[in-house]
């Protein structure tokens, strides 16, 4: 589906600039070599971006979680 419209980003388009570090909707325009016109994509874009750091941080929760639970029992000596 067609996030933007004037610059024929799909919402692929948009989770690779994610992806690659894209931060902020303007990130994403330049990581595709525009810039907004309209803006009308601008809150979806902000959306997506805000969704991809929630679930990059959730990720990272859970990663970390794991990196400190131990495989086997740890003897106190
Ligand atoms: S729809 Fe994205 S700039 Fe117009």
């Amino acid at each position: 589906m067609y996030v933007c419209i004037c610059h024929a980003l799909n919402e692929k388009k948009v989770k690779a600039a994610l992806n690659d570090g894209a931060t902020t909707p303007a990130a994403v325009f330049r990581h595709h070599g525009c810039q907004v016109q309209c803006g009308k994509c601008v809150p979806t874009v902000r959306a997506m971006a805000a969704d991809h750091r929630a679930t990059c941080a959730q990720n990272r929760a859970q990663a970390a979680s794991q990196d400190h639970v131990p495989a086997y029992g740890v003897a106190a000596e």
